[in-house]
């Protein structure tokens, strides 16, 4: 069980950087993608002064275990305690290099992690925040896994994205309720692939009557991209949503359970959004660095602020990697 200890004199930040996915060549020093991530990072840490930093998936690519590495080297610069889940593009090669990677980051002073219960996949776990003995928030971190195999209507082979299995929603359950036998009711899930709900806020929320994924940004930072009945939404989608594509059951638990208020997901680089959604806050954590593919404009990290009360205000801080001369 992991606990970190809040100061009752100031708020508990958390950090959040997604999918710098980033393959062993895009490590090596005089690299622009190294230096854009490093560059980002280190700017996002000197502005919000974090107490841990979470990593939501696709940290690298499988197998490109030099590229593991070096995240790690440069994350425990900072001296800050940072905790990965993985993505689909960790997870791809199996659990076999996914343990591998782990067992090259227990070396590393300031990785935090628990490989959990290996039957619900590679890494479900708990950060416990306590303020004076008394536990206010939970960080559930847990796997979605790679891609399941099915046979489409026409007999045909096909791939999706993965999703949380129902004997992890059980294990979910469980710790929601070791958490508020502990008087603890404030809990935030951070995993990589979105959960279905996305998709059904997504569609509630955006208007289907234009096009938005040709839109351009301004049209999404004054709002004419959503629906006037959704005024709390705020964020960019330029990229599809890519969440299970069949009910997966996760919200049903959630709303019944009444614990977790926030979901942080990575995954879709060029979406933005945040949804409050059946009571939930649906957001995607902001992408970090240039790997894979990015928007410069969108690029930064997430930051969660909990206070005593559990969390208090959820925030992208963006670090604008748009060429001098391009900004408008
Ligand atoms: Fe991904």
């Amino acid at each position: 069980m992991i606990t970190m200890k809040k100061s009752p004199e100031r708020d508990f930040i958390i950090l959040n950087l997604t999918d710098p996915q980033m393959r062993n060549e895009e490590w090596e020093e005089g690299h622009e993608h190294r230096r854009i991530f490093t560059d980002t990072v280190t700017e996002l840490v000197d502005r919000v002064h974090p107490d841990l930093i979470t990593l939501s998936g696709d940290v690298a690519d499988a197998g490109q275990y030099a590229a593991y590495e070096a995240l790690a080297d440069f994350m425990d610069r900072f001296a800050i305690p940072w905790a990965p889940i993985w993505g689909n593009h960790d997870n791809q090669y199996g659990p076999e290099a996914v343990e591998r990677v782990v067992e090259g980051y227990e070396n590393h002073p300031y990785f935090l992690y628990e490989r959990g219960d290996a039957a619900l996949g590679n890494g479900n776990y708990v950060i416990r925040i306590e303020e004076e003995g008394k536990i206010i928030e939970g960080l559930i971190l847990m796997d979605t896994h790679h891609t399941i195999s099915y046979t489409n209507a026409e007999g045909k082979n096909c791939r999706a994205l993965d999703k949380l299995w129902p004997e992890q929603l059980s294990w979910y359950e469980r710790q929601i309720r070791a958490l508020a036998d502990e008087g603890c009711t404030d809990t935030t899930l951070i995993i990589h692939i979105p959960i279905h709900a996305y998709r059904l806020a997504s569609q509630a929320v955006f208007r289907d009557d234009i096009n938005i994924r040709q839109a351009p940004l301004e049209m999404f930072l004054s709002g004419e991209c959503q629906r006037e009945a959704y005024p709390e939404s705020v964020g960019v989608q330029f990229d599809a949503v890519n969440t299970p594509m069949a009910d997966d059951g996760v919200m049903d638990v959630i709303t019944r359970l009444h614990s977790t208020k926030t979901i942080i997901a990575g995954h879709d680089h060029k979406n933005t959004w945040m949804i409050p959604y059946q009571g939930v806050r649906l957001a995607y954590g902001l992408k970090t660095g240039a790997g894979c593919y990015y928007d410069p404009r969108l690029n930064g990290g997430t930051v969660i602020r909990v206070t005593s009360d559990g969390v208090a205000e959820v925030s992208h801080e963006f670090v604008d990697m748009t060429p001098a001369g391009e900004q408008g």
